[in-house]
């Protein structure tokens, strides 16, 4: 057996001097290394010898073992600083210019906003773009036949949810969202909710059917229309600049009492007017209010212990404006001549 462990280790030295790249090599370990070679198919009879001869064969077998490694680790060595020299760069040449993409403007602008309300400690949440009547309408409340409910005509799915038994829409806003964190987070709560939203439009300039909006939530004891007003300057200032001011006039959405706009100075003619603004010096940018006490109740959270306030941004709206975009149909264009030059 030892003699035998000897003449292989001599074989397989030999040929692992004739290895010159790394094909080779991996044809010569496959072959005298390998599962099925004959160094293996020996070692694996040494369980069978008497317990002195396998005493002294394992010792042999793994003093060639080592051997063999070592010698490979060399010829892997050489190998590969061999390769290295064979790679010739030449300085001389032009570079490679790789095009890289980048964001589109409603995602730059929502990363800004994002960050904003994450350095205030707001959770940022994901919401279904399909959506129960339920939770789009029904909990905001938005009676059945309310009117309130035309004015944002969407797509209705022809399929029941059936643990609630109500319609399937594409949603028309982020705010059932509200309804959905307060179920799962309770009271206190802060988030923002960016999404896609959906409507029955004729779409011109300022319509789409498919738009963005980001839906923010507060809620916790004593809070009052003063947090609002707060937070939503903070927004201002740090879309459109230190001197933006806010106005807020009162404004009916079912789901907030009292309601009110926001309306911010123009970024343009810093509120002097011009036809970005049609000459008014604000721009109307979102809805607001005091989160309705039915709302709360609907969310499983006290009206008597808790309050808050929630918001809703046109994300599209404030990108257009943010960049002087004239029609809000070029976000879904895919037109190239226009998102270059973000
Ligand atoms: N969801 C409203 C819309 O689509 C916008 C809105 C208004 C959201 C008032 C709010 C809010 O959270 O309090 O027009």
């Amino acid at each position: 057996m030892n003699n035998k462990l000897i003449q292989i280790k001599k074989e397989i030295l030999d040929k692992l001097e004739e290895i010159k790249d790394s094909e080779n090599l991996k044809n010569i370990e496959e072959k005298y290394l390998g599962r099925k070679s004959e160094l293996a198919l020996t070692l694996k009879n040494i369980k069978n010898l008497s317990a002195d001869l396998k005493k002294e064969a394992g010792l042999l077998a793994n003093s060639i073992k080592k051997e063999i490694d070592e010698k490979l680790g060399e010829i892997r060595q050489k190998i590969d600083s061999h390769n290295n020299k064979k790679e010739f760069i030449d300085p001389t040449l032009p570079g490679e210019i790789n095009d890289h993409g980048h964001l589109h403007p409603t995602s730059i602008v929502l990363e800004e906003i994002e960050d904003l309300f994450s350095s205030m400690g707001f959770m940022i949440l994901d919401g279904p773009e399909l959506e129960s009547d339920y939770y789009n309408f029904t909990a905001l409340n938005f009676a059945k036949h309310h009117p309130a409910r035309e004015m944002q005509d969407t797509f209705f799915i022809n399929h029941k949810n059936k643990e609630e038994e109500y319609d399937m829409v594409m949603r028309t806003h982020t705010s059932p969202m509200q309804i959905r964190a307060m179920e799962k987070y309770g009271a206190p709560l802060k988030a923002i909710v960016p999404g896609k939203c959906f409507r029955n439009e004729a779409t011109d300039a300022r319509h789409e059917h498919t738009f963005y909006h980001i839906e923010g939530i507060m809620i916790a004891e004593d809070i009052s229309f003063a947090h609002l007003k707060g937070v939503l300057e903070v927004v201002g200032k740090k879309l459109y600049g230190p001197n933006t001011k806010l106005r807020m006039r009162p404004k009916h959405y079912p789901f907030v009492e009292p309601g009110s706009n926001g309306e911010y100075t123009c970024f343009l003619c810093q509120g002097k007017g011009c036809r970005v603004c049609k000459y008014t010096g604000w721009l109307e940018i979102l809805g607001c209010g005091m989160i309705h006490p039915e709302v709360l109740k609907k969310g499983g959270i006290d009206p008597e212990k808790y309050s808050g306030f929630a918001f809703g941004f046109g994300l599209d709206r404030l990108t257009m404006l943010k960049y002087n975009i004239d029609d809000v149909r070029l976000f879904n264009s895919g037109d190239l001549q226009f998102l270059n030059q973000f």
